[in-house]
């Protein structure tokens, strides 16, 4: 295949390594990972718990910074950015449904949905209407104006994928998304995530336990211990372990 056809790399790194504390509490979370995500794909990453998932996506969106290696997301160094430049460049290109949700508790469903359209520059009213249809795409319609201490698990993590996926972002990141959610409601947010999100110039990583949803994957790659232990395609996925 000639370098002209190769599909362009969305996120790639490169020897990653993270550690968190100090001495005797030392610990290892990402121990030189090297892998890559490709535009127009669809990437799930599985391993056990503790592996490092979590760590990984949080260094590859920018929240969290690393200490060796490198991250490049659609050509940019990470670690090249001001913080301010960083946060710009994230909230421009990268949507994130958090592990723990992570919403503002102050803030109704509708107003933490507006949040990434209203940074982006969309007027209050656009925000508010573009929001609103996706929170009924999410089957949470009902629910607008609700807090989330007023909603379910399932409702608040249907809150935090239509945040990451209201401005349709070049790079979508989502940790255990349908942890909270019943296999119907799993399955349409995949069907969204795909249908909203997946084309030829963008990229999605979607962290997972749920076997339910590997169908929906283009890639599996598989994390142990800190490290990138293997990529598979779904066809070897499903020959593997189906
Ligand atoms: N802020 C932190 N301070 C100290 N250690 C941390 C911190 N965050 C993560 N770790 C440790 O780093 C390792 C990797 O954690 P991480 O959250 O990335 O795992 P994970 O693969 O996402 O696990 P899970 O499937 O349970 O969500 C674990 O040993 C964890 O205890
Ligand atoms: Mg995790």
């Amino acid at each position: 295949m000639s370098a002209s056809l190769s599909p362009q790399i969305a996120v790639r790194t490169v020897d990653l390594g993270k550690t968190f504390g100090k001495g005797e509490g030392t610990v290892h979370a990402l121990k030189g990972v090297n892998f890559e995500a490709l535009c127009g794909e669809l990437l799930m990453i599985v391993g056990p718990s503790g592996c490092g998932k979590t760590t990984l996506l949080s260094v590859i969106c920018g929240t969290l910074g690393h200490d060796t290696g490198s991250v490049t997301v659609f050509g940019q160094d990470l670690a090249q950015l001001s913080s301010g430049k960083l946060t710009a460049f994230r909230g421009k290109n990268v949507g994130f449904v958090f592990q723990q949700f992570n919403l503002i508790p102050t803030w109704t469903a509708l107003e933490n949905v507006s949040v990434p359209l209203l940074l982006n520059g969309s007027s209050h009213s656009d925000a508010q209407s573009a929001s609103a249809e996706l929170l009924r795409e999410v089957g949470i319609g009902e629910k607008l104006h609700s807090l989330p201490t007023e909603l379910s698990g399932g409702q608040q993590q249907r809150v935090a994928i239509a945040r990451a996926l209201v401005h349709r972002p070049r790079l979508l990141i989502c940790d255990e998304p349908t942890a909270a959610l019943d296999a119907a409601s799993g399955r349409k947010v995949l069907e969204l995530i795909k249908a909203r999100v997946c084309s030829p110039e963008r990229c999605v990583i979607v962290v997972t336990h749920d076997s339910r949803i590997f169908p929906f994957a283009d890639r599996i790659a598989e994390m142990e211990d800190g490290q990138m232990k293997a990529v598979h395609s779904a066809g070897e996925w499903k020959a593997l372990y189906v």
